[in-house]
């Protein structure tokens, strides 16, 4: 049996997948994704136009519901990965297969530190899933999920090509995870900005603080070896270069970029909406994190992680000269 641990947008959608595929999956998550499921049921839709329905859908609300799993995805944000970890560890059999499919360079250890007699791999999820409500799960970006290689995953394999959702599998997850990272640096950009993803990217000044949040980065990875997988069509190194271009430029040469939903915008600007806690600690957080681990400070990301944390308790919206004006004085 295959389980969801935090079944949210994306444990909806990719566990969602794998039960249209035919394979057993059990949800778990909180009371009010699980009021949505038994009153809608669950409905997948894709970029491509793919339109899957899920029925029946198991969806449970207590860690108990996971204690017969064979395969696990986590898929809570990473503040509560400890917890959940927590009260995996209460139920799960040894040598179960426990997979984190979760944003940022952290999660895979913590649940590796808690989960002692399990087996656990870490995982990436490249695409964009949006919870329309009524239980739709829209994936609004491609991309194929990534995983560490490990013989544990063997038997799973199948289950993930029939849902559509092939694995890619990494000798090396680590510069996969980097690269995503360096993309995520924009939540907070995006999040500050008030604006959907198009609107905001569409804007030189806030590529410009992305830039910069990216080129630091760039420089600690370089200091410590660690070179990011390509992604996208463009090498990450080469990638702040690209956002400094002036707007037509980028428009006519990112145009896949700027190619996402009219009004996506991710998932830090919902949290701060929710009045959620976010995950800028385990996004920027993680590049401060690295500096000061080789002595260094990292005075963009530090920036843009005190101004989320600023917006938890005092919202406004950042125009993009003023945004870039202040991580200037903090260079
Ligand atoms: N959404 C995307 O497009 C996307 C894309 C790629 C990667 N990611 C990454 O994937 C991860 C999950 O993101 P998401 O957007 O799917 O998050 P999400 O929508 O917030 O889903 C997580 C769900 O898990 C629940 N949860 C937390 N702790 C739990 C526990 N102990 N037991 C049961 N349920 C629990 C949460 O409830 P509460 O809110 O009540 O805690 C929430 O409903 C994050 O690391 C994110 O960065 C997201």
């Amino acid at each position: 049996m295959i389980v969801v641990y935090g079944a949210g947008g994306i444990g909806c959608y990719v566990g969602g997948r794998l039960a249209a595929g035919g394979a057993p999956v059990t949800f778990v998550g909180r009371q009010r994704m699980a009021d949505e499921v038994a009153e809608h049921g669950l409905r997948l839709t894709d970029y491509l136009g793919a339109d899957l329905r899920v029925d029946p859908v198991r969806f449970e609300t207590t860690p108990a519901a996971a204690a017969e799993a064979d395969l696990v995805l986590v898929t809570v944000k990473s503040a509560a990965t400890a917890g959940a970890a927590d009260e995996l560890a209460e139920i799960l059999r040894p040598g179960a297969v426990v997979v984190s499919f979760q944003n940022g360079v952290r999660n895979g250890e913590v649940l590796r530190s808690r989960l002692t007699e399990q087996v656990v791999v870490t995982g990436m999820v490249p695409f964009n899933v949006l919870n329309r409500g009524a239980g739709v799960f829209h994936q609004g970006t491609e991309g194929a999920l990534d995983i560490q290689r490990d013989a544990a995953m063997t038997p799973y394999l199948d289950a993930f090509e029939r849902a559509g959702l092939p694995l890619t599998q990494h000798d090396d997850i680590l510069p996969v995870q980097w690269s995503k990272l360096l993309l995520n640096l924009n939540n907070p950009i995006n999040a500050l900005s008030n604006l959907p993803l198009r609107d905001e990217l569409s804007q030189r000044d806030y590529r410009r603080c992305l830039a910069a949040a990216q080129a630091e980065a760039l420089e600690l990875l370089h200091a410590v070896g660690i070179r990011p997988a390509q992604l996208l069509a463009v090498p990450m190194h080469r990638f702040p270069a690209v956002l400094r271009l002036p707007d037509f430029l980028f428009r006519r040469l990112a145009s896949k970029v700027l190619a996402v939903d009219p009004l996506a915008r991710t998932s830090m600007w919902e949290d701060l909406e929710a009045g959620r806690p976010t995950e800028i600690d385990y996004l920027n957080g993680e590049v401060v994190r690295l500096a000061s681990s080789l002595g260094r400070g990292a005075p963009v990301n530090s920036r843009l992680a005190d101004l989320i944390r600023e917006a938890g308790t005092d919202r406004r919206a950042w125009s993009g000269p003023e945004l870039w004006h202040t991580l200037r004085l903090a260079m």
